[in-house]
């Protein structure tokens, strides 16, 4: 039984997914319902903006409806409204921050505007309290990819993040030289399980750092496809992840080495990935950390982990600015 101001209802439409979830203080989410737009951009082999953001118009209103029906509660009685302001496409961005302000101003509530990566962070703590600080987080999304040191909740120190592509775009844009549809991720994380290494991929800026870059592993394998035209694809993906995991793993080695912490987080969608988690599982428990990963439901993007990460803007009195940005760094609440 949820009682008056007990919930939280978290809006997220940064990209391709519209996802509306109710979430109590304790990172219980009490309704969820996420509408993806798989079918509208897969003729394109990526998030088409204008259609993404028109999409969202269309469903968030019936979307709202159903999860307020199943939470059994009226939007009045909610605490606050959290929503995606940035970073993410400003269409898509715009189409949610307008939703929820209007929402919140009908209801008489509070609205904060919560950053996205903020909330890939929060996933972790979805359903269960897991992540102790200090702690390394490893973020890994179609849109983003770095590691940050988290010295507590407000104090966030980025190490290094991606000079071009990030994971998840470099896993769909292989996807799409294989016709393996969109999103990529996991139809190649599958076929990889399949196959065998038989060449290998460069591991750019391995060696050095805490930055990444995948676009030359991307044209790597794209090069490898031109040149061999009958290659064994799954094959070609297990190659490829081998590398991306070899670079993720040796850059995670090297941060927690520098960075002792109690906590290593990997979020995003690209953790949805089994190969990764396990991967991470074997170099946390190496280097005295404790892994922590969000429910496989709660990886890619989703209101749950918005609706969290805007318990932390009441708690903390963190101003709720609704400002959208389609850049905003992960040091910025
Ligand atoms: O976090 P997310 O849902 O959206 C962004 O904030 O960008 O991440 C989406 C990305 C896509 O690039 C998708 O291909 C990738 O996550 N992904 C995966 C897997 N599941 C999703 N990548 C590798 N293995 C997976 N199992
Ligand atoms: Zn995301």
């Amino acid at each position: 039984m949820t009682s008056k101001g007990d919930l939280i209802l978290g809006i997220e439409t940064s990209c391709d997914d519209t996802s509306l979830a109710l979430v109590n203080e304790a990172g219980q989410v009490i309704a969820e319902k996420t509408v993806n737009q798989f079918e509208i951009h897969a003729d394109y082999g990526g998030v088409f903006p204008e259609l993404a953001s028109r999409a969202h118009v269309h469903a968030l209103q019936p979307t709202l409806r159903e999860v307020l029906e199943a939470g059994g509660i009226e939007g009045p009685d909610l605490r606050a409204i959290g929503v995606t302001r940035g970073p993410g496409l400003i269409g898509s961005l715009l189409a949610g921050v307008n939703f929820a302000a209007g929402l919140a101003a009908g209801w008489n509530v509070p609205i904060y505007g919560v950053n996205h990566l903020r909330g890939h962070l929060r996933s972790v703590d979805l359903e269960e309290k897991r992540l102790e600080y200090p702690a390394l987080v490893l973020l890994v999304s179609g849109g983003h990819s770095f590691l940050a040191f988290l010295k507590d909740q407000q104090t966030i120190e980025l190490l290094g993040s991606t000079r071009d592509d990030s994971v998840g775009e470099s896993y769909d844009k292989v996807a799409r030289m294989m016709d393996l549809g969109f999103p990529g991720g996991p139809a190649v994380d599958k076929l990889a399980k399949t196959g065998t290494p038989q060449v290998r991929f460069p591991r750019p800026l391995k060696n050095e750092g805490f930055e990444f870059s995948f676009s030359g592993l991307k044209s790597a394998v794209a090069r490898h496809l031109e040149q061999n035209p009958d290659a064994d694809h799954a094959d070609v993906c297990a190659a490829f992840v081998e590398a991306v995991i070899d670079v993720l793993m040796t850059k995670s080695r090297r941060a927690l080495q520098a960075y002792p912490v109690n906590s290593f987080a990997i979020v995003g969608g690209v953790a949805a990935s089994p190969q990764i988690r396990e991967q991470a599982g074997k170099l946390a428990e190496a280097e005295g950390a404790t892994l922590c990963l969000p429910p496989l439901k709660w990886a890619a993007d989703n209101g749950a982990m918005i609706a969290l990460a805007a318990w932390d803007y009441v708690n903390n009195g963190w101003e709720p600015t609704l400002e959208t940005q389609t850049r905003i760094p992960i040091s910025q609440i």
